[in-house]
């Protein structure tokens, strides 16, 4: 049995100004103030609110995470964030392959993987994102599809350590409607079994699968009590301290 850490993980994505900085204030007093919970916490706010928020963190259990990286070395690339600044700024990981990149940048299975590929040589932790659109999960595609997603996004080279796969089913984003949980346990449980195929049982039965997808307080304990749920990816609820805690209560 592989003791795999849950984690919890804010995806800010394009939210928030200067006076933000107060919700991650809020969410390090109540880790501080209430016991501490029986996972990992990060948060990956807008490129901008980066450093801001490394210095705020830093003496805190969180983590601060890019939500996106250029596949390129840097140099002459506008308007690109290469996966070495991120480390550099202080974050520890990056989400790669969110289905709004893959949807609104057209980003392939390959260019995840070589996304993933450089958050690794950088020393990130990847958050590889995959997840079936609603006209796939009509059509009972939803296995298919997070097959091929895991077989072309994630670099050969994952390991427990430098990789994390998230499973977000698109029509579940921002909808307020999520899979039952025994949909949940079917498709990581997939997941699961692609990776040990893949990987073997060590690298395979250690990485982590989070959920993502209208995650709020009140399904939370549910959906993180699954099987092979390793934790949440959150959009909208993380926005809110009291919101994104009262989802780590799920590990409390
Ligand atoms: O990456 C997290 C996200 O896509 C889920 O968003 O707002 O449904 O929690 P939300």
């Amino acid at each position: 049995m592989t003791d795999r850490r849950p984690l919890v993980a804010g995806n800010w994505k394009m939210n928030g100004l200067s006076a933000a900085a107060a919700e991650l204030d809020a969410l390090a007093k109540a880790l501080a103030d209430r016991p501490a919970p029986a996972c990992d916490v990060m948060i990956a706010p807008p490129f901008t609110l980066l450093a801001p928020f490394v210095a705020a963190a830093s003496g805190t259990p969180i983590a601060i995470g890019g939500q996106d990286c250029s596949h390129l070395e840097p140099g002459a690339h506008t308007g690109d964030i290469a996966a070495v600044m991120l480390r550099d700024i202080g974050a520890t990981s990056v989400i790669v392959g969110h289905s709004e990149r893959r949807q609104d940048h057209h980003e392939t299975d390959d260019l995840v993987r070589l996304k993933a590929e450089a958050a690794h040589e950088a020393g990130l932790v990847a958050i590889v994102c995959i997840g079936e659109t609603e006209p796939e999960r009509d059509r009972d595609q939803t296995l298919n599809v997070v097959t091929t997603q895991l077989a072309g996004s994630v670099p050969d080279a994952a390991t427990a350590d430098n990789t994390i796969i998230a499973y977000e089913p698109v029509w579940a984003i921002g909808t307020g409607r999520t899979p039952t949980a025994a949909d949940v346990a079917t498709v990581h449980g997939t997941i699961r079994e692609v990776l040990v195929e893949r990987f073997g049982e060590d690298i395979g039965n250690g990485l982590r699968i989070l959920y993502g997808g209208s995650v709020k307080p009140a399904n939370a304990g549910e959906l993180m009590a699954v099987a092979n749920v390793d934790g949440a990816l959150v959009g909208g609820a993380s926005l809110k301290a009291a919101d994104f805690d009262g989802i780590i209560d799920a590990y409390r």
